[in-house]
């Protein structure tokens, strides 16, 4: 042991300068302790303030994350709310489609098939008309399931349903015109078309009508007995 102590002093008398005395030896060693004291408390402080910007960062990372999740919640429930809705309208718009259904077929009506539609014009004036004589729309501008004859001037309904008509009748100069639409061979609503200049007189009406059913726009009256052609007079309908 006495012989290390006197090795190690030895050793360090060679290194601090065989010059030193010593206690310049321990006040070197002093010094480095000192210095190596300083250094640990600077590490420490370092660590510590390691330890609390890592804390804040956890800390900030965490909220951001929280933050995150509330959105995504947020988003998350509108999508499922807006969803629910979604299925609803569904639920709602077939609910309304069998209803519909229902109706049409307790109408009779087959609504798979095509509507029967009509729209004809008089291309030559009708003259000299007697009291109830059809007014003949011989201009066919359209005429889905073949109801409308161009040759009788009739409409014959060829489903139950509902049914909208106008027709629209203009007079020669100088010369008043009464018509009007007929269902079956009975006045439905009546047309004036005045004397003044060249006047049309119109009206429409809404039927449910049953098959075979006949409609059509006849003269009414002994007094004024020409419609104006030239596609100034029409009659239409079609199945609602
Ligand atoms: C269903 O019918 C009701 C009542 O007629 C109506 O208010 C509603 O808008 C309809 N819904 C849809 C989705 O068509
Ligand atoms: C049409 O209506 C009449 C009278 O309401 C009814 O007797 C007939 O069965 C109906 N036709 C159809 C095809 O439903
Ligand atoms: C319209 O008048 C013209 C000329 O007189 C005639 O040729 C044509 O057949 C008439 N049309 C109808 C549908 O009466």
């Amino acid at each position: 042991m006495m012989n290390f102590t006197v090795l190690v002093l030895g050793c360090l008398m060679l290194t601090y300068s065989c010059n030193g005395s010593m206690e310049e030896i321990v006040g070197e060693l002093q010094r480095e302790l000192q210095q190596l004291k300083m250094k640990t408390v600077s590490y420490e402080n370092e660590m510590k303030t390691l330890k609390t910007s890592s804390a804040n960062e956890m800390l900030a990372m965490k909220k951001a994350s929280a933050n995150e999740i509330q959105a995504l919640k947020a988003s998350s429930e509108n999508k499922i709310k807006a969803l629910k809705q979604h299925i609803n309208d569904l639920k709602e718009e077939r609910c309304n489609d069998s209803k519909e259904l229902k109706r049409r077929f307790v109408l009779g009506t087959n609504i798979f098939a095509e509507k029967p539609a009509f729209s004809a014009s008089l291309t030559n004036h009708s003259t000299g008309l007697g009291n109830y004589q059809s007014i003949i729309f011989d201009n066919v501008f359209t005429n889905d399931l073949n109801a409308y004859s161009g040759i009788t001037g009739e409409f014959t309904a060829p489903l139950n349903g509902t049914y909208f008509f106008t027709a629209t009748v203009m007079s020669h100069k100088g010369e008043y015109l009464e018509t009007e639409i007929c269902l079956n061979g009975n006045t439905l609503v009546k047309m004036y078309s005045g004397d003044t200049y060249y006047e049309q007189g119109t009206n429409s009406v809404v039927l449910v009508l049953k098959t075979g059913d006949k409609v059509w726009v006849r003269h009414y009256g002994t007094v004024g007995t020409n419609a104006f052609g030239g596609h100034w007079s029409s009659f239409s309908g079609f199945m609602i």
